[in-house]
Parts: structure tokens; C-alpha cells; sequence
């Protein structure tokens, strides 16, 4: 049984005021069911990532509302949006935003610290997975000390300790060469198989050929959405 993870109804997201106002987002309508693998794409300054702010519930609408998993988002407080986001949503940057002088499985077992979870059992669910991303054996380096796949790599496990509900990648790849690329984006497909629901933001055409949907922005709105013909099944 699937279930509607996102639901964005009419969103509008104004910065600015008069003359100089920006519609970052300008009538935006999305649903998202669970298990669907997405990518947004568009050019630079479309409204992306404040998009995916609005997804995150890092930011709030100036107009419109938000469901999370059925939840209404757009009416929190930021320190209700702070719960929901370290329980249900998993982040992934294109800088990786991994804390410096600190070993990988610190970074992944810092997400679990802020929900209160014990050390023994913070530190087994960290290295499991920083072993679902195939870094058993780096666990106990630190950020300088890996390659910047290896990094990202440690975003996504940590992206994934908290089990969150959604996977939300802003431009992940952005930083990485063909390689690392190809290897992230297979695990991209491994978590999505194993029913995560993703997200992935890219203005790359071989990154959202991977997705099973691709949503297009222009402006501020959505200008298509359509099945991945590639991936439809
Ligand atoms: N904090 C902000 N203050 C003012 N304008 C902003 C802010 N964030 C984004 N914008 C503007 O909103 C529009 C959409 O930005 P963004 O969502 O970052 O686009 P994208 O991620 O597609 O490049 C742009 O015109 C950008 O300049
Ligand atoms: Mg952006």
C-alpha cells in the first residue's frame, strides 16, 4: 500500500516586497507517493531549492499549504519543523555538509544523538549504515581523510540512520566526478528499491534519468511532470 508522502498545494514563496518581489515559487502543486523515485530539474534560479527547502521543512510558505506524510507542515513553528525534519527526512547536499575533525561514524551517529538514542546502539545503527554504503572500513576516518564520494557516501548514511521516509538530494552529485557520480547514483536506486521514497534535485539529464519521474521547474512552476520513460515499469 503506498501513501501520499508530499503533498504541496498551491505554494507560493515570495521574497521580497513592491517592485523587487521574487515568486521563488509561484503556484506550485506536487504529490509525491511513497516508494516513487523523483527528479526536479530546471535552470539555475527556477526555484529548486527553495522547493526543496519547503519539502524539508527547513522553510515555510508564504502562501499554501505543505502535508508531510499527512501532516500539516506549513502551520509549525520552527521548533516543531525541527522534529519533524530529524524524523522523517534524510538531507543530502552537493558540499556533503559532513562536520569537520570528526570521524565518519561520529557524523552518522549525530542525527541519532539528537533524537536521544543511547551510544551502543547509536553506534550500531551508524555502522550499519556506513556499511549498507559500502564504508565498513572507513568508518574511523575523517572527512579530510576521504575522497569526496566517499564523503558523500557518509551524507547518505547518515541521511539514512534516522530511517527517515524521504531521501531529499539537493544537486548531489554536483561536486563529483563520473565515477563517484555512477556509484552514488546506484545506491540512490539500491535505497530506493528497498521502498525509500527519493528525491533527487539535479540540472544533470544522466542524474534524473535515473529518477522514475521527472518534474521540470521554469519561473517558479512546474512546467512538466512526467513518467521516465526509460524507467516506467
Ligand atoms: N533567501 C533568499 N532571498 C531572496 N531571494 C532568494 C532567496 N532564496 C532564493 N531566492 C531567489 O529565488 C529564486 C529561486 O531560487 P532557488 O530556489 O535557489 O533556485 P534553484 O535552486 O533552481 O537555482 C531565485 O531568483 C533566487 O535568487
Ligand atoms: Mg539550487
Amino acid at each position: 500500500m503506498t501513501h501520499t508522502v508530499i503533498d504541496v498545494r498551491n505554494a507560493i514563496k515570495q521574497y521580497g516586497a513592491g517592485e523587487s518581489a521574487i515568486f521563488a515559487l509561484d503556484g506550485v502543486s506536487l504529490q509525491i507517493e511513497s516508494g516513487e523515485y523523483v527528479a526536479i530539474m530546471g535552470p539555475s534560479g527556477s526555484g529548486k531549492s527553495t522547493l526543496m527547502n519547503i519539502m524539508g521543512a527547513l522553510d515555510n510558505l508564504t502562501s499554501g499549504e505543505y502535508f508531510l506524510d499527512g501532516i500539516e507542515i506549513s502551520s509549525m513553528d520552527e521548533d516543531q519543523l525541527s522534529v519533524v525534519r530529524g524524523r522523517k527526512i534524510g538531507f543530502i547536499f552537493q558540499s556533503f555538509n559532513l562536520i569537520p575533525r570528526t570521524t565518519a561514524l561520529a557524523n552518522v551517529e549525530l542525527p541519532l544523538a539528537y533524537q536521544g538514542i543511547k551510544s551502543a546502539e547509536r553506534k550500531m545503527r551508524a555502522s550499519k549504515a556506513l556499511e549498507v554504503v559500502g564504508l565498513a572500513d572507513r568508518m574511523s576516518h575523517e572527512p579530510t581523510e576521504l575522497s569526496g564520494g566517499q564523503q558523500q557516501r557518509v551524507a547518505v548514511a547518515r541521511a539514512l540512520a534516522t530511517r527517515p521516509s524521504l531521501l531529499l538530494a539537493d544537486e548531489p552529485t554536483g561536486a563529483l566526478d563520473s565515477k563517484s557520480t555512477h556509484d552514488l547514483l546506484d545506491l540512490f536506486d539500491q535505497i530506493n528499491a528497498a521502498g525509500r521514497t527519493v528525491v533527487v534535485i539535479t540540472h544533470e539529464n544522466d542524474v534524473a534519468e535515473r529518477a522514475k519521474r521527472i518534474i521540470r521547474m521554469r519561473d517558479g512552476k512546474i512546467i512538466s511532470d512526467e513518467l521516465n520513460a526509460k524507467k516506467a515499469s
